[in-house]
């Protein structure tokens, strides 16, 4: 088989399935804990340390043939909960499975899930393709595989060079080289857009667009809902190791919308006046915001009222700052 350069194919090892895996995202009215594969369930996950919970009382599914966005600020508890899907960490409470499995109990692990966790725990002297070679080597994978993913995630230049003199965009698609190593059906990817400059983040949407539509399973970690929101279908979205929201990232965009914010001592009035068809928020003692009339309006109520206005203003609000809305300003940093 021909490789285009940048696009995930498979080409595993001598035996490996080359068709196509099941295409169509499973229904997610089904039974969650039906052993799908490439399926991922968290069930009631929940990881303590000390005095830290950092994963509290998680569930979330992610379908095969989908990419899933894991977001949540610094410190919410993403890599935690990766790290126990990948068994490198027990739960304290809950299970976290891949096609109904937990991964110490995959049969060839590196053949249905590929992982990247840190780009930066590569050894430095060591240049990329021996990386590469020596996992090959020990998964008994043939040595042209690495040849086919380096070029699958574009270093081949840098291939032959120590990891050392790599940036940090190319220690990424380093790590999503490694991760691809064993044509995995299932891809967990922790911060890959970190980085990456705006074009490496383009080629990566459309590398994780394209591994979904080949019926693999996605689900890649971010602390920017706006860097990945152009990727996922799906999102998870946690705040001090709680779920804050699950969905369509469709629905998410459709959230993100205009609103008139006003700012006076006279709060209460103007609620009066401006009555019952007015969709409002009390933001502050002195801040009204008003989802569902132009500031034009506002302003000839208000000021028609003779009421006293500091400010009036009609906000954009973008995808970052519902995301900050729902993880509360980034309270969730710990
Ligand atoms: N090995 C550990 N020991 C103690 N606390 C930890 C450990 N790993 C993570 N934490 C804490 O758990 C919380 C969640 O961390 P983490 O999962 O790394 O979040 P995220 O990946 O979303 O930034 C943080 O408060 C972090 O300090
Ligand atoms: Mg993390």
């Amino acid at each position: 088989m021909r490789m285009q350069p940048g696009m995930p194919q498979h080409v595993g090892p001598p035996g490996y399935p080359q068709a196509g895996y099941p295409q169509q995202p499973v229904s997610m009215d089904l039974n969650p804990h039906a052993p799908i594969p490439g399926r991922i369930v968290v069930a009631g996950l929940s990881k303590q340390f000390k005095a830290v919970r950092a994963v509290d009382n998680l569930s979330f599914t992610v379908e095969p043939g989908t990419v899933t966005g894991f977001l949540g600020p610094n410190g919410a508890g993403k890599t935690t909960t990766l790290r126990m899907l990948l068994g490198l960490m027990t739960a304290t409470t809950g299970v976290a499975t891949i096609g109904g499995q937990f991964y110490a109990n995959l049969p060839n692990p590196i053949r249905i899930v590929g992982a990247s966790l840190e780009a930066s725990s590569f050894h430095l002297a060591r240049t990329g393709r021996n990386h590469l070679r020596i996992l090959a080597a020990a998964a008994g994978l043939p040595e042209r595989r690495c040849d086919e993913v380096i070029d699958m995630v574009g270093i081949t230049p840098a291939a032959k060079r120590k990891v050392k003199t790599y940036s940090m965009g190319m220690k990424q698609r380093l790590a999503l080289a490694t991760a691809m190593l064993g044509d995995p059906h299932v891809l967990i990817l922790d911060e890959p857009t970190n980085g990456l400059d705006p074009e490496g983040i383009r080629w990566i949407r459309h590398f994780l667009r394209a591994l979904a539509s080949q019926g693999r399973t996605v689900l890649v970690s971010s602390h920017m809902l706006a860097e990945v929101s152009q990727t996922v279908d799906d999102v998870v979205i946690i705040a001090q190791g709680r779920s804050v929201r699950q969905g369509k990232v469709a629905e998410l965009i459709g959230q993100a919308h205009s609103y008139v914010r006003v700012r006076t001592t006279q709060v209460e009035q103007l609620m009066t006046l401006l009555g019952e068809k007015a969709q409002m928020r009390r933001t502050a003692a002195n801040e009204l915001c008003i989802d569902n009339m132009p500031s034009t309006e506002v302003g000839k109520i208000a000021y028609g009222n003779g009421l006293e206005v500091e400010e009036l203003t009609t906000v954009q609000s973008d995808l970052e700052e519902v995301f900050l809305q729902l993880t509360h300003g980034g309270a969730g940093i710990r």
